[in-house]
């Protein structure tokens, strides 16, 4: 049971690089098993969650090896769709295999994933979306399994634009028969990092990034080399961290373009910001200014970097609001925050943020990725120290946070206990 410990009070400082996307990843990890050449995947973090699509890959009968950033993928010998429940269990994101696995094989079979921390995450539109390519769906004894000699090209609605249900119908689609148009669909930069992927594999996929999507069916893809976008919501996190320790960070090999809302909330919170090409550099010299965020689906603020901001918002002059409107229970973290000094309230998915002056260092869990990051944030913001369990949900997201945070003087070390 390992923790961070955090000697708050140091302002970051510094130069650092951003790196691939875990959201890119792994539905490009996925999407892999839909040929049977090989895939280059440049950039791939070293997280616990690409550790896990890795095996699940090795599991169904791909050669899966990493050679420094890149992940190699020989998915010739694959046999099976059938993705074990153990491992789909150590990671929701399994549920993106549904789609590659049923484009290629007529059938998959995946445990049904459950509600999490941050609230009940269904699966209704991945499956909705699959019935309207032709798939038949069985749902029995916690397991999901689709089946379909062929799949058609089709309309389809989403009621809300879902990241996970969009780039799982843009997979199944992409090996179907016709065309299919996914509406209401998802913009984030991961879509359409997937969707160039399987554009380089042969696919032929138009919109993605944008709320209507058209995917003209392919019979074939071939292997190609991809590498993946930079990970905007690690930046995001540094950048908030920076900031929030009134000290002076530039990020290379980020995008600027994908964390515009981030970028302009910490512009109104008083934060200098200034970008250039793949640089983005922040300093932050008094106490913010309250501000008021809404989280939405790209490009609105991102609900990822809702419980990082909050942390940062903590210290600020004035009351904030949040209102958290993509998961219904995202504000575990609120406890802990609690617990450090902070003044929140709660109501449903609005949280009231009121400025104290210091937190102090506590004894907190995480119980989530993103509320970890938060909690990191705040520790480093602290007076004293703060020692910060459940370290397993940050590392399925963030790679190695301690020295990242150290090479930027942060007083933080892993302890084991
Ligand atoms: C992805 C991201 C996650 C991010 C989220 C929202 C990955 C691996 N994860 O998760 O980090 O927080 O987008 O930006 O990319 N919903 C349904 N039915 C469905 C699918 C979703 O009701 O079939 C609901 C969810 O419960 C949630 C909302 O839609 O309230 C958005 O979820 P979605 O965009 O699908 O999130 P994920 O793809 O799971």
């Amino acid at each position: 049971m390992d923790a961070f410990e955090i000697r708050g009070g140091q302002p970051l400082r510094g130069e650092t690089r951003v790196y691939g996307a875990k959201n890119a990843a792994l539905p490009i990890l996925a999407a892999t098993v839909m040929t049977e050449e090989t895939c280059v995947i440049e950039d791939v973090p070293d997280l616990e969650d690409v550790k896990v699509m890795m095996d699940i890959l090795r599991t169904l009968g791909a050669k899966v090896e990493r050679v420094e950033d890149a992940v190699i993928v020989h998915p010739k010998d694959i046999r099976s769709a059938n993705v074990p429940p153990d491992l789909m269990r150590r990671m929701r994101s399994s549920i993106f295999l549904m789609g590659p696995l049923l484009a290629r094989f007529g059938e998959v079979r995946v445990s049904k994933p459950g509600g999490c921390v941050i609230g009940q995450r269904p699966i209704d539109y991945h499956l909705r979306g699959m019935r309207a390519l032709g798939a038949s769906i069985e749902e029995k004894h916690g397991f999901v399994r689709c089946t379909s000699h062929r799949l058609f090209g089709n309309e389809i609605i989403l009621d809300f634009p879902s990241v996970g249900a969009t780039e799982n119908l843009i997979m199944a689609a992409t090996l179907a028969d016709g065309e299919t148009v996914i509406e209401n669909a998802a913009r984030e930069p991961e879509i359409l990092d997937l969707a160039n992927f399987l554009n380089k594999c042969g696919a032929n996929i138009e919109g993605a990034g944008d709320d209507t999507v058209r995917i003209q069916g392919v019979h074939h893809l071939h292997g190609a080399t991809h590498r993946i976008i930079p990970d905007r919501i690690v930046a995001g996190t540094i950048l908030l961290a920076a900031a929030a320790t009134r000290g002076k960070v530039t990020l290379t090999g980020a995008e600027p373009a994908h964390l515009t809302a981030l970028l302009s909330k910490l512009r109104e919170g008083g934060v200098r910001v200034s970008t250039d090409h793949d640089i983005i550099t922040v300093e932050c010299l008094k106490p913010w200014r309250a501000v008021d965020v809404r989280t939405s689906p790209y490009p609105g603020f991102p609900t990822d970097l809702q419980a990082p901001f909050m942390a940062a918002l903590t210290t600020a002059v004035g009351t904030s609001v949040i209102r958290e409107s993509v998961f219904e229970a995202r504000f575990k973290h609120v406890n802990e925050l609690t617990r450090m000094g902070a003044d929140v309230s709660v109501d449903l998915q609005t949280a009231v943020v009121r400025g104290v002056a210091q937190l102090s260092g506590a004894s907190v869990e995480a119980t989530d990725l993103r509320g970890g990051a938060a909690l990191v944030i705040a520790g480093l913001m602290a007076d004293g120290t703060t020692r910060v369990e459940g370290l397993q949900h940050i590392d399925r997201g963030y790679q190695q946070l301690d020295v990242y945070l150290r090479d930027l003087g942060a007083a933080i070390v892993r302890v084991s206990s």
